[in-house]
């Protein structure tokens, strides 16, 4: 088989971008591991940034998100029956849009099909070769049958358990790793939210989120031990402890129902650089991974496409080598960025096994100044809502090269989050 680019991973990642490239005249094949009905039962976050929504658009596939996303101008942060809205459209002029990925992930199947774009599900054992070679093999089982793919481009976009990134050298890689002693216990249920807009909840008994997917389904979720297992806890003994952890007017009028969905999810901070290795792109979970409190995890997957799409069509139809010259660097400034932004958020309104008086009264500190500082609340707003792709004119530039700190290639380790 040929294909320009050969793309890993049938999840959002790669199903974007080969969207985007298809549309410009790009040959690509996908190879998923799993099948579409498995991919598309995958329950995950629904908040998209405006830049996700502009992307989702240039790749035609805005259709449904138009009609069906829900508008948000704000959220709120609570510390028990403290409740501190951000005010999006106020602080920041921009908002975000409530659609689940699971949505995303359809609508951009059917536009693939529509294209007559190669998905291959079902595949197994990929193996890249020749990365550093003018022309790069992908070879995989598929059938039964042992096959292989010649190609100009690989991007990994085949997530965090994917075999891309370890396709470069471990020597010349470099991971960051946080993980976090608890997960989030998730559920689904055909009621209506419990407020209009997200309320992420701090409370003395831990953290809880209540979202939703629209008007008659809500999404919610509470801190758990990382040791919980879903078929630990009752729908009621969910009800009943996400109640405990709203504000009282809310957990008052709260509908409960039963869950559709129920399931516990570790929570790690993992930034695997670079993301290059001659013609291997990593893209997305492959290359990083953000605890969803921030709600970042597709719209930094959908920004890494943004920086990598349009080089590799430079690269092919004009020979200009810039963007992908430049990919790993920029898709990386704006990685670190929602890292930080995803931690902060984490470690502000999640409760530590260990945690002393001192770190509850910070925690209470940060959230009391959030809700007596605009500015606060406009740093928070920013980095929610997404920040810009591209440096503004307003951003001042660094006098002199980031002082990156140069220490030797180290092996990725899990730290215990201190
Ligand atoms: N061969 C082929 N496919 C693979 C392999 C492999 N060896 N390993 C993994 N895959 C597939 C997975 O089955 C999955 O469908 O790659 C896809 C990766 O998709 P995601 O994990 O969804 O990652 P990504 O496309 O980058 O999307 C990031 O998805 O998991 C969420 O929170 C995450 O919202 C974020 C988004
Ligand atoms: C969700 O709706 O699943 C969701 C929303 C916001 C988050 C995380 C998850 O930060």
């Amino acid at each position: 088989m040929q294909a320009e680019v050969a793309i890993i991973g049938g999840g959002p990642s790669g199903l974007l971008l080969s969207q985007l490239l298809n549309r410009a005249g790009i040959e690509t094949v996908i190879l998923e591991r799993a099948s579409r009905n498995h991919v598309l039962g995958r329950i995950r976050a629904g908040v998209l940034e405006a830049g996700t929504v502009d992307m989702l658009r240039e790749a035609g596939v805005s259709g449904r998100l138009d009609r069906e996303g829900i508008l948000h101008e704000g959220c709120y942060l609570t510390d028990n029956d403290l409740m501190v809205r951000i005010d999006f459209r106020a602080l920041t002029g921009k908002h975000v849009t409530v659609y689940g990925q699971t949505e995303v992930t359809a609508d951009l199947y059917m536009a693939l099909d529509e294209l007559g774009t190669t998905v291959l599900h079902g595949v197994e054992d990929v193996t890249l070769s020749d990365l550093e070679q003018p022309r790069s093999v992908v070879e995989f089982t598929y059938e039964g049958a042992r096959k292989r793919i010649d190609c100009l481009f690989v991007a990994g976009c085949d997530g965090f358990h994917g075999v891309s990134r370890n396709a470069i050298p471990g020597d010349r890689r470099r991971e960051f790793e946080r993980t976090y002693p608890f997960g989030w216990l998730g559920v689904l249920s055909p009621v209506p939210p419990c407020e209009e807009e997200l309320i992420y909840a701090n409370s003395e008994r831990g953290f809880a989120l209540a979202s939703m997917r629209n008007q008659n389904l809500s999404r919610y979720y509470i801190q758990v031990p990382m040791s919980d297992r879903p078929e630990q806890w009752s729908d009621d003994e969910f009800w009943t402890e996400l109640r405990r952890r709203l504000p009282s007017e809310t957990a008052a009028r709260m509908q409960t129902g039963p869950s559709i969905e129920k399931s516990v999810a570790p929570l790690r901070s993992f930034v695997s650089e670079p993301l290059r290795w001659g013609n291997l792109f990593l893209v997305g979970d492959a290359a990083h991974i953000v605890p969803p409190t921030g709600a970042k995890g597709l719209n930094l997957a959908v920004a890494d496409v943004h920086y990598l799409y349009q080089a590799l069509i430079d690269s092919i139809r004009s020979n200009d080598r810039t963007g992908i010259d430049n990919y790993s660097e920029r898709a990386l400034t704006r990685i670190w960025k929602a890292m930080r932004f995803s931690w902060q958020m984490t470690m502000m309104l999640h409760r530590f096994e260990d945690e002393d008086d001192f770190a509850s009264e910070m925690r209470r500190a940060t959230l009391g100044h959030l809700a007596a500082s605009e500015t606060a609340r406009r740093d928070l707003a920013e980095n929610y809502v997404g920040l810009p792709f591209w440096p503004t004119g307003k951003d001042v530039p660094w006098t002199r090269p980031f002082p990156r700190l140069s220490r030797p290639w180290r092996e990725s380790r899990a730290v215990p989050c201190s």
